[in-house]
Order: structure tokens, then C-alpha cells, then sequence
């Protein structure tokens, strides 16, 4: 027969370990889950590959449009006719932004300053080129939050290509 005082103890005890375990499930439902790169939520390199891929096609269909902002820097790689030069951006484009959504692509290109050494670009012409991106993710069905994660992304690159 247990006494009043000791039912009441292991009615203490009972609620205090409800209480403990319940406290446990909620540190459980807080604990970090590991966050889905944007890479991923992006579609992977199927993904990111359909939209370099259209961007590239989008910069050479504006080099040959009348009011073209691309023209003076794309031509020389466009008209060329040097296709390797031409799937070398495309490769690397594939690769620098595989890697910057935190993928596990690996850019070997050269640095941005020295990409761009020399072609004197304009802020006008960064943001023409941006806008191409902008046109290719949205072709392709990119979300608008995540293309301004993208943007995001290369927005700072900004200063190590315009007027170098
Ligand atoms: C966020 C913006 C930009 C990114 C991420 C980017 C990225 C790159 C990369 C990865 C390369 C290849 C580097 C290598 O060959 O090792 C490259 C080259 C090049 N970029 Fe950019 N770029 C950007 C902006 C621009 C702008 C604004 C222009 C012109 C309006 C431009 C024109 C070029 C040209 C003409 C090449 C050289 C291709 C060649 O001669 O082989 N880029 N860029």
C-alpha cells in the first residue's frame, strides 16, 4: 500500500519525466537540419546546365540585335567561329556557378579580374548580361526567389569585372 507522500513522489516523478521527454521531442523538432543547397533546389546539374546553356544562346541572339549591349565584348568570341572558345565559357560558367550555389562543381577558370582584364566593361554592360541570365532562368522555369538567390550570388562579383 503506498503511502499519500509517496504516491505523491511518483506522481512528481512521473510529470517531471513527461516533462523531460517532452522537452527532449522539442529540442529534437529545433535541432538544424541540414539546409538543401540552392544548387539542389535549383535541379541539380541538369539544372544549372539547361540554363547556362540558354543564356549563352540568349548573349549571341542580343550580339545581333540593332540596339545590342553585348556586341563590342561578345563579337570577337561569337564571330571567331572558334567554338571551343565558346564551350570553354559555357564549361566554366557550368562550373563557377555549380560551385558558388554550393555544389559540387569546381571552377578552374581564371579569376574574374583577369577573365575580364582588358575589355573595359561597363556597369551597363554587366547588367545587360545579368538581364540575359535573368531571361534564361525564367525560360527555364527558375522561381523568382531563387533567381535573386543566383543574383545574389553574382551581384558582387560586380567589382572585379566592370572596368578592369
Ligand atoms: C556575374 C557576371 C559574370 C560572370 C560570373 C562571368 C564569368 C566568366 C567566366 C567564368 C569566364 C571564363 C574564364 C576563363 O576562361 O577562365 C568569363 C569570360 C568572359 N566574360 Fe565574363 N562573367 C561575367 C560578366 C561578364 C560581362 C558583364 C561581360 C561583358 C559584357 C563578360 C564577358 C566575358 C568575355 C568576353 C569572356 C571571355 C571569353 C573568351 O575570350 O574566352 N563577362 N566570364
Amino acid at each position: 500500500m503506498l503511502t499519500s507522500t509517496r504516491k505523491f513522489s511518483l506522481a512528481l516523478l512521473l510529470a517531471t519525466s513527461l516533462l523531460g521527454t517532452l522537452g527532449a521531442c522539442k529540442k529534437n523538432a529545433e535541432a538544424p537540419v541540414a539546409a538543401t543547397s540552392l544548387y539542389e533546389r535549383l535541379g541539380g546539374l541538369p539544372a544549372v546546365t539547361a540554363v547556362v546553356d540558354q543564356f549563352i544562346a540568349n548573349v549571341v541572339a542580343e550580339t545581333m540585335t540593332s540596339n545590342s549591349k553585348l556586341k563590342r565584348t561578345f563579337d570577337p568570341l561569337v564571330q571567331s567561329g572558334n567554338s571551343y572558345r565558346v564551350a570553354s565559357l559555357r564549361n566554366h560558367l557550368i562550373d563557377q556557378i555549380g560551385q558558388a550555389t554550393g555544389g559540387p562543381l569546381v571552377y578552374k577558370g581564371l579569376s574574374m579580374p583577369a577573365a575580364h582584364k582588358g575589355m573595359n566593361i561597363s556597369e551597363v554592360e554587366f547588367n545587360a548580361l545579368v538581364a540575359e541570365l535573368g531571361k534564361a532562368m525564367t525560360s527555364k522555369g527558375v522561381p523568382a526567389n531563387q533567381q535573386t538567390e543566383v543574383v545574389n550570388i553574382l551581384a558582387p562579383l560586380k567589382s572585379s569585372i566592370v572596368a578592369q
